[in-house]
């Protein structure tokens, strides 16, 4: 595992977006694994800034996305897969329909979860994927628990987790309860993982998952087991 602090989210950012650009340049049919949230942000702009430079090519890609809430229908201003549109997949040459994130209103959850890790399988797995980190230590919406969760599943959200995600909801009460998340078992086959954390609040949680023990009560501590991982930290 490499952890890189750098000093400001810029650098983060730029960082995240060079690893994820070589990922691309070197295999332009690339799966990556994509995440929601305030982290990725400038990764993706930094994307889109390279590829309106004409530096890269998005027409191979495929991507899947880490999670979505459940309720939330694509066009709902904070479902996961339009913060994806709106970020990155509107901007960029990548096609739509190479474009995978997980259906919060599909009528049978299940099955939705089932056929969401069998299409991860036919694409020949994840190359690389961007994760976040809750201040709780989940990565997607696998929060603290007594066992590790491996398949695709239905995740209920933890308080501290409706509390964070509020800042994007009208009031707290709007927030989902309940989302279908890639489970760490997933997340763990990708053969790269980047795992982006940016802040003094995750200081804590950063030491805890990648210097403490690995426990399902912090789920990205998981991530010590996998042989390919660069995590990159900015207390800005
Ligand atoms: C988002 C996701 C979450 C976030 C995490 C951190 O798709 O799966 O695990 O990565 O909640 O969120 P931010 O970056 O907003 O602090």
């Amino acid at each position: 595992m490499k952890i890189i602090p750098v000093e400001s989210y810029e650098k983060l950012s730029r960082l995240g977006a060079n690893i994820i650009f070589s990922q691309v340049t070197v295999k332009p049919r690339s799966v990556l694994g994509l995440a929601t949230g305030s982290s990725p942000v400038g990764i993706y702009r930094e994307l889109v800034a390279r590829y309106n430079a004409g530096e890269l090519d998005f027409s191979g890609v495929t991507t899947v996305n880490l999670d979505e809430y459940i309720g939330l229908a694509p066009d709902h201003p904070q479902s996961y897969r339009r913060f994806m549109q709106e970020n990155l997949f509107d901007h960029v040459n990548i096609d739509p329909a190479k474009t995978f994130v997980p259906n919060g209103l599909a009528p049978d959850l299940e099955a939705e979860c089932v056929a969401y890790d069998r299409r991860i399988d036919d694409l020949g797995g994840i190359d690389l994927q961007l994760l976040g980190i809750g201040l709780d230590g989940h990565i997607g919406f696998n929060e603290p628990d007594d066992s590790f969760c491996k398949p695709t599943h239905v995740a209920g959200l933890h308080e501290s987790t409706i509390a964070a995600n509020a800042r994007f909801f009208a009031s707290k009460n709007e927030v989902p309860r309940r989302a279908i998340s890639m489970g760490l078992g997933s997340i763990m086959q990708a053969r790269k993982i980047l795992l982006v954390a940016n802040g003094p609040a995750k200081k804590e949680i950063v030491k805890q998952a990648f210097t403490g023990p690995v426990t399902p009560r912090v789920p990205a501590s998981i991530l010590q087991l996998h042989p390919d991982v660069t995590v990159i930290f900015s207390e800005e």
